[in-house]
């Protein structure tokens, strides 16, 4: 029998990781060239009226009538709208509407306070990222402002949205709630996208300084002690510029993560349907009711409008996956979201090319594939939408 090779570990580790870094990048750059800038499609009329809550032939009549927003013609007479004109087709619609008619534009009126959704869950690959990220886009489709905030230092819902950590060098978080005089405005670090009403502050390595910072900001300065009202304060200052913020927030439970949940006003937990994901996850609350409870020993103010769980990347058809399911419905009833988010090749296939379900053009899937996720999606945002509009007393 002939010995194992010898082989020098760390040499090893150090080539194999360079390598495989070296081939990522040369398949990234092929299918997002760095100098890539993100456009957005126009949306067919069908899907402008279900965004809208209008019937299509409504939509048809007005164009006929020559009111509102024109439409692209493309070929078989399809009319086509730009993002932008979906926006201008509800200022239009509630211009000229009855007083009394629904509202097509949703905007938060005096009274109803900025929703903060933080999107948690402390195991990567729950679904947190995908889950934001096309939540902040389905509520600006459905016209809302929104700022979508990347609380990940891997950026993975920056790179979503277009945004190349290894390459731009974006602002983050971390500017606007650092604890020295390098501090920023949160005006100065958020940056607009391809969806009109949908600003980000995207995230870079740099937010993980934050975790290094506030144990030691703890011992020195009272600023440190109540480090979990950074977040909130500097939201004060673009509170009247949105409806809705949604924190999409590290696979960790460190400072970022209590800071942003110390603002948030609504948490959403992901969590795929595995017994080993639920035992994480099982940790993960106790853990945070832990922490939770001795920060507002400290002074701080936790005040949710809701909580919900929702199951990612569901599998209908696995049974274990169903048991698990039923595990959580019996435990959680009333705070699991009605509608599970299926696992599906549209999102992982569009997410290839820095893509969501919002912005992929339909022609680019089989057709049942793109339409049973799109659905599932929506039901599953409109459900969100739904408790937000609660919370400002709406429903
Ligand atoms: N419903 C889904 N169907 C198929 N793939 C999904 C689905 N949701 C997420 N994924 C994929 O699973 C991976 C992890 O999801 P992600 O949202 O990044 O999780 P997290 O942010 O919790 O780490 C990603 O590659 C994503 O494309
Ligand atoms: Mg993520």
């Amino acid at each position: 029998m002939s010995r194992l090779p010898v082989f020098d570990f760390d040499d090893k580790l150090l080539h194999q990781g360079a390598e495989i870094s070296r081939k990522l990048n040369q398949l990234r750059l092929e299918k997002f060239p760095p100098n890539a800038k993100k456009t957005l499609r126009p949306f067919p009329m069908s899907e402008v009226a279900h965004y809208l809550g209008v019937s299509p032939n409504n939509l048809k009549r007005l164009h006929l009538e020559g009111k509102g927003p024109e439409p692209q013609i493309v070929s078989g007479g399809r009319r086509l709208y730009t993002a932008d004109q979906m926006l201008e087709l509800r200022q239009y619609l509630d211009k000229n509407g009855r007083a009394d008619a629904k509202k097509y534009v949703p905007h938060r009126k005096p009274g109803e306070k900025l929703q903060v959704i933080a999107v948690v869950n402390f195991k990567g690959g729950s679904g947190k990222t995908t889950t934001a990220a096309h939540l902040a886009q389905h509520l600006t489709l459905t016209g809302h402002r929104v700022l979508a905030v990347d609380l990940d230092p891997q950026a993975s819902l920056s790179a979503l949205y277009g945004f190349q950590p290894e390459l731009d060098k974006n602002p983050s978080l971390y500017d606007a709630i650092r604890y020295d005089d390098g501090r920023k405005a949160i005006r100065d670090v958020i940056l607009p996208t391809n969806f009109p009403g949908l600003d980000v502050i995207p995230a870079n390595l740099e937010l993980q300084e934050y975790e290094y910072d506030t144990p030691l900001a703890m011992q020195n300065s009272p600023e440190g002690k109540r480090f979990f009202t950074r977040f909130g304060t500097a939201l004060q200052d673009v509170d009247s510029d949105y409806d809705v913020v949604v924190v999409d927030c590290p696979p960790q439970l460190g400072y970022l993560t209590l800071t942003a949940l110390i603002a948030s006003t609504a948490v959403l937990i992901t969590v795929h349907p595995q017994m080993l994901d639920l035992m994480s996850m099982s940790q993960f609350l106790l853990m945070l009711g832990n922490i939770a409870q001795t920060i507002k020993n400290a002074g701080a103010e936790v005040r949710m409008d809701w909580l919900r769980y929702l199951i990612t990347r569901y599998e209908p058809s696995d049974v274990p996956q169903v048991e698990m399911l039923g595990l959580m419905q019996s435990i959680l009833a009333a705070e699991m979201l009605k509608t599970q988010m299926v696992k599906s090749t549209a999102i992982s296939d569009a997410g290839l090319t820095k893509q969501t379900l919002y912005e992929v053009e339909r022609s680019h899937f089989t057709r049942g594939t793109y339409d049973r996720a799109i659905e599932c999606m929506d039901a599953v945002n409109f459900e969100i939408q739904g408790l937000i509009h609660q919370a400002w007393g709406r429903l």
